[in-house]
């Protein structure tokens, strides 16, 4: 690499060199932290005397995604869609039946127990409930200093002024460190569960639901906390939600999902001011506006998600949409680009709602 000093012929060498580019925040980055492709989970369903396999619970069934070092992809989608299986998947905390998993080249899915061992360094989950994944018996300073222990990082009193700071950063006092999770309330848990993840300067956080046990007025502090966090020191995030709104403003991109699929992918502001896909239009209504006298047509969602034992044929969306045709329930819709970036596995994406943004586009015939 030419010298050291930060000017334009050097970024661009760098960028053609080494395949570097430039994120949405300006921020040069190597291409591609994660990249998992038609990632598959089906859990068998046992049955009868022998406790013979007799189904499958197609969890995610061919699952493609890939993320930027820093960048925060959303995955949403309502419950039983197979969010959290996805994330669990990617980080091998269950074995996926097919698929590919690749974290900076390294095929996760090829690595032995030990090799796995130290690469979860680099990559770190959030659970939903923070009290359920914190052991109820180790004070706060042993649960976030944990992780230092395991992987020799850090002892005595250099793991201390670790776990120190861990907590000052996540926003508790260092009286803290001395307590059990009993003693806090449910965001607070949620912060030590946050530094514990933190803990081993990851690359890759896998946020599951991080907010949805808490209240609301708390949800905002910490989607803000990771939202800072992950400025500040570059990490990637997969934040799992049911809720669009919460993912909306902290999303980079956003991936909704439906029975086991990937049914939209594209920017955050794309998904969520043109979606291409009827779910992902279903589930931005149920998003409230904060202007009342603001009207916006609303398609309310009936019924529940299918069991993903049988999943419909054809489109499996086809049971609930107010837009299905003959074809719908025929034949399976691909992903496909409607739009620069914006990904949808909709027949219709473009006869329902154009290719093009709102403002200047078309529908399509
Ligand atoms: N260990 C398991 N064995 C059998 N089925 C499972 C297992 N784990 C998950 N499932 C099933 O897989 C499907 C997807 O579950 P998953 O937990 O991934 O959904 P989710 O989108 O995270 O839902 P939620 O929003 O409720 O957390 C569900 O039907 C669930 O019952
Ligand atoms: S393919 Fe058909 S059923 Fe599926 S989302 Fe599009 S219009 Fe609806
Ligand atoms: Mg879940």
């Amino acid at each position: 690499m030419p010298g050291c000093g930060r000017n334009d012929r050097n970024w661009i060498y760098v960028i053609l060199q080494f395949g570097i580019s430039l994120n949405k925040r300006g921020v040069a980055v190597a291409e591609k932290l994660l990249e998992v492709k038609d990632m598959v989970k089906h859990f068998p369903v046992r049955g009868g005397v022998f406790s013979r396999v007799r189904n499958y619970v197609r969890a995610v069934d061919g699952v493609s995604f890939d993320l930027e070092p820093g960048e925060t992809l959303g995955l949403v989608g309502e419950s039983g869609c197979g969010k959290s299986t996805t994330g669990r998947a990617v980080l091998r905390l269950i074995e996926p039946t097919s698929g590919e998993v690749s974290f900076q080249g390294t095929d996760v899915c090829a690595l032995n127990r030990e090799s796995m061992r130290r690469l979860r360094r680099e990559m770190q989950i959030i659970f939903q409930d923070p009290y359920a994944s914190l052991n109820p018996r180790m004070t706060v300073g042993s649960i976030v200093g944990e992780p230092l222990t395991i992987h020799g990082i850090a002892k005595g009193k250099e793991k201390e002024e670790k776990v120190a700071s861990l907590l000052h950063r996540v926003g508790l006092r260092p009286e803290h460190i001395r307590r059990y999770p009993h003693e806090f309330s449910g965001g607070q848990r949620q912060r030590i569960g946050i530094a514990r993840a933190l803990a081993l300067n990851p690359k890759l956080i896998i946020a599951d639901e991080p907010v949805s046990a808490l209240d609301v007025s708390i949800q905002a502090q910490v989607i803000n906390l990771l939202e800072d966090l992950q400025k500040e020191y570059g990490i990637a995030f997969v934040l799992i939600a049911h809720d669009l709104a919460v993912v909306q403003h902290v999303s980079d991109r956003i991936a909704v999902m439906y029975l086991g699929k990937i049914v939209e992918m594209a920017s955050a502001d794309k998904v969520v001011m043109e979606p291409k896909h009827p779910y992902t239009e279903a589930l931005l209504s149920a998003v409230p506006i904060p202007d009342p006298t603001l009207k916006k047509k609303r398609m309310i969602l009936t019924g529940d998600v299918p069991s993903p034992v049988n999943p419909p044929s054809g489109c499996r969306f086809h049971t609930r949409c107010p837009y299905k045709e003959d074809r719908c329930v025929m034949e399976e819709p691909p992903m496909r680009e409607i739009n620069t970036g914006h990904f949808a596995a909709c027949h219709f994406s473009e006869k329902l709602y154009g290719v093009g943004p709102k403002t200047n586009g078309a529908p399509a015939g």
